[in-house]
């Protein structure tokens, strides 16, 4: 079978990385979480307190950031390296989470993680999940899901995967967060979330794993 091109764009938490990890365990293909990559920019840059109105900053910090994917046997799915260090764990936490999507909106941030996205592709037979891979990355690719869920639910399942590392987070603080980003990531000026016009669109409000990726396969 011809190799393809799978882009899951959507709002945050709905399900995107779950499907993508179970489609790509399927197909025998790669999977890309793009979010990861604006996740790690977003650690080194508050690492090294990047001055994110600055422009020669940024760009100087960028050259010192190398992203990488390694398969993780345990885990059944790649972890993110920033400059050799497994960050997978780290990306997760909150205060990357309140900051990623001012630094994803920035030009010279957006240019760098398409620039590896794009190269990732080349071979096809990727599953990459995050917001403009439908419409920016991969504008030609075979498959495209555009996720949807309703908004408590989203807010529930984050609350639910980030509880056993944080048990002080509140519902409000995940709730919060989801609208912010989903606003922001929307309204950013590059390469805002949308659907692209030959995305088809998966609501699993009500919808088990095994309901969504049957859904998913059936497109393949
Ligand atoms: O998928 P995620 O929630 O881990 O992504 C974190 C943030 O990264 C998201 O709020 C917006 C940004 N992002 C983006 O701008 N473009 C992508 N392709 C993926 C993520």
């Amino acid at each position: 079978m011809n190799k393809k091109i799978i882009t899951i764009d959507g709002w945050s938490a709905c399900g995107k990385s779950t499907l993508a990890k179970q489609l790509a365990n399927k197909l025998g293909y790669v999977y890309i979480d793009s979010g990861a990559m604006y996740r790690a920019i977003t650690l080194f840059f508050l690492r090294n307190s990047i001055d994110l109105s600055n422009t020669v900053e940024v760009s100087a910090a960028l050259k010192n950031i190398n992203i990488d994917f390694r398969f993780n046997p345990d885990a059944k799915h790649a972890d993110i390296y920033l400059n050799d260090e497994n960050i997978e764990t780290l990306i997760r936490d909150l205060s990357v989470a309140e900051k990623v999507s001012a630094i994803a909106a920035i030009e010279a941030v957006r240019t760098f993680a398409v620039a590896q996205q794009q190269k990732m592709g080349v071979n096809k037979g990727i599953v990459m999940d995050g917001r403009d891979i439908g419409t920016t990355v991969f504008p030609t690719a075979e498959i495209k899901l555009f996720m949807t869920a309703d908004s408590d639910i989203r807010v529930e399942r984050r609350l639910k995967e980030l509880r056993p590392k944080n048990p002080q987070i509140t519902r409000e603080e995940v709730k919060k967060n989801l609208e912010t980003r989903d606003h922001l990531d929307s309204t950013r000026e590059i390469s805002p979330l949308r659907k692209a016009e030959d995305a088809i669109v998966l609501d699993n409000s009500h919808l088990s794993m095994e309901e969504q990726l049957a859904f998913a396969l059936r497109l393949v």
